[in-house]
């Protein structure tokens, strides 16, 4: 099994957005996918209240409890959502299990600062130094015409890590997070710009 952490303390950066959907899209393709939802506010595990059975599964992971080894078996991935805020031992906690870490960021000032000694503490880990788990960044409800894309560009250049992509902001990801949905769920009409976004990242994901 796989396990991929999306975390950025910075609350709103699009963790839960990044998390369900990068679910939704495994799930898609027949892998066995289980989500783990490390925020109190249960934002993923709502949202998989609401997925139709209909819809590829995705399995949840209940409070409190590690994956086993039958979870291990029987799981081809685990997407990891976290929460704002999280460092300490929380944060360790969620580093441990990571194969792949996906940082999201969106242009703003605020945002940046916060990423930004998140991402310097983040690459002290040892998992990070060892090269036993990798880190990428993606650019959240970035406009890439604006100079706030050009900024966080700018900003995101000073680390040695891979910006996966640029997602633009769209009511497709709330309105499709109404039904339980991911953009993979949607047709292909609805979803075609955020197909074509998402294929570096899920390349990524994959490698
Ligand atoms: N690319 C996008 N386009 C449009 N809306 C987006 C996009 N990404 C995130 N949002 C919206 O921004 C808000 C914050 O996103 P999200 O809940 O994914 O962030 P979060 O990091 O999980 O927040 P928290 O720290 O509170 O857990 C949500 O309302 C979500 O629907
Ligand atoms: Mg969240």
């Amino acid at each position: 099994m796989r396990t991929i952490l999306v975390v950025n303390p910075k609350g709103g950066s699009g963790k839960t957005t990044l998390a369900t959907n990068l679910a939704g899209y495994l799930a898609r393709q027949n892998q066995r996918v289980m989500m783990w939802d490390l925020d109190q506010q249960k934002s993923s595990l709502s949202w998989l209240a609401l997925r139709s059975p209909e819809l590829p599964a995705i399995t949840r992971l209940g409070s409190g409890r590690e994956a086993s080894q039958g979870d291990k078996q029987k799981n081809d991935w685990l997407v990891i959502d976290s929460a704002a805020g999280i460092q300490g031992k929380n944060l360790s906690y969620a580093l441990k299990h990571a194969h792949k870490i996906i940082v999201p960021v969106q242009p703003s000032v605020f945002d940046m600062v916060v990423t930004r000694d998140f991402i310097n503490r983040l690459l002290e880990g040892k998992a990070i130094q060892k090269q036993e788990a990798f880190v990428g960044i993606v650019g959240m409800r970035v406009d890439p015409r604006t100079r706030a894309a050009s900024t966080l560009e700018q900003f995101l250049m000073q680390y040695d890590l891979p910006i996966l992509t640029y997602l633009r902001d769209t009511m497709a990801y709330v309105n499709a997070a109404f039904n339980g949905k991911s953009i993979f769920d949607l047709p292909f009409y609805q979803s075609e710009q955020e197909l074509v976004q998402w294929q570096p990242l899920t390349k990524w994901v994959k490698s």
